[in-house]
């Protein structure tokens, strides 16, 4: 009979703890995931045509494209500087504002910096696209970690282009994604990258924020955020909505993307 009641509360525990059908692997004491600190990733050497091709421009200094990405870049590290701040979220109000070509942009342009190292993790659930942009094959990515079948600094890719080097942690579809979201497994995995990368800018590429709770569940997780809003698909409204989502994170810029050449700049932000 004790051991019944045994096996109940431990299922309890574990309802608790996972919520749903999600499984995550054991935590450490501190909550966070087992992890080794920063050490041997895979290394994978990104190719210009196919970033290119996926307008992916920030991997070199020549470009007109690049340098409004450069740009960018300086006022986001100005403003996260001023408050020791980390962990960056790209997110939008609708798809296809264009969350991923600026959050994969934005890290090239950071680690072309002499003095800084930046990780960029893919938690797009729903629509993950850095690997596909950037060229690097899914292999042990987010949710291999989520689920606790490969530790995360097997899954975190070293991604380099010329003699600049970034570390990516390339997404997978999951159709959990509001509760991966939510849960605590994904909480200890936020831990564990600021713990096991401390001395990183981190950006997140995140899922849009009008289509689902899963940015609102993170962003208390999150230290600043950047807004894309895309020319032809956001409309005032949909920015005004989620300012009432953003009221507790500060963000740091609003990315107005897709702008003709006619009209002005690539993108422009403010
Ligand atoms: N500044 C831009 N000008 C033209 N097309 C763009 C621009 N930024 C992104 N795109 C295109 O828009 C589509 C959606 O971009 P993506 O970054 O995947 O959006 P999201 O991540 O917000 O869904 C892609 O085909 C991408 O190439
Ligand atoms: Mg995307």
């Amino acid at each position: 009979m004790d051991s019944i009641k045994q096996a109940v509360e431990l299922a309890r525990a574990a309802d608790v703890h996972h919520p749903g059908t999600l499984s995550g692997p054991p935590l450490a004491a501190d909550g966070s995931l087992h992890s080794s600190a920063e050490s041997q990733h895979n290394e994978v050497r990104l190719r210009a045509d196919h970033l290119e091709a996926n307008r992916i421009v920030a991997y070199g200094t020549s470009g007109k494209n690049g340098r409004y990405y450069d740009m960018l870049r300086t006022q986001v590290l100005q403003e996260m500087d001023k408050k020791s701040w980390q962990f960056l979220a790209v997110t939008s109000p609708t798809a296809g504002c264009g969350k991923t070509v600026t959050a994969c942009n934005l890290a090239l342009s950071i680690s072309r910096l002499p003095e800084r190292s930046v990780l960029l993790v893919d938690l797009d659930l729903r629509r993950p696209a850095v690997g596909k942009y950037l060229g690097i094959s899914g292999n042990g990515a987010v949710l291999n970690v989520l689920e606790g079948r490969t530790p995360l600094s097997s899954a975190v890719v070293q991604a380099s282009v010329g003699p600049n080097r970034m570390l990516v942690l390339p997404g997978s579809v999951s159709s959990n994604s509001s509760e991966w979201m939510a849960s605590q497994t994904m909480g200890a995995l936020l831990q564990t990258i600021k713990r096991d990368f401390r001395s990183r800018i981190v950006i997140f590429d995140l899922p849009p924020l009008l289509l689902g709770d899963d940015v609102i569940s993170i962003l208390p997780r999150i230290d600043a955020t950047l807004l894309v809003a895309g020319v032809g698909s956001t409309s005032v409204s949909d920015i005004k909505e989620c300012q009432k989502h953003l009221q507790r994170t500060p963000v740091v810029r609003v990315v107005v993307n897709k702008v003709t050449e006619t009209g002005g700049p690539y993108y422009g932000y403010y």
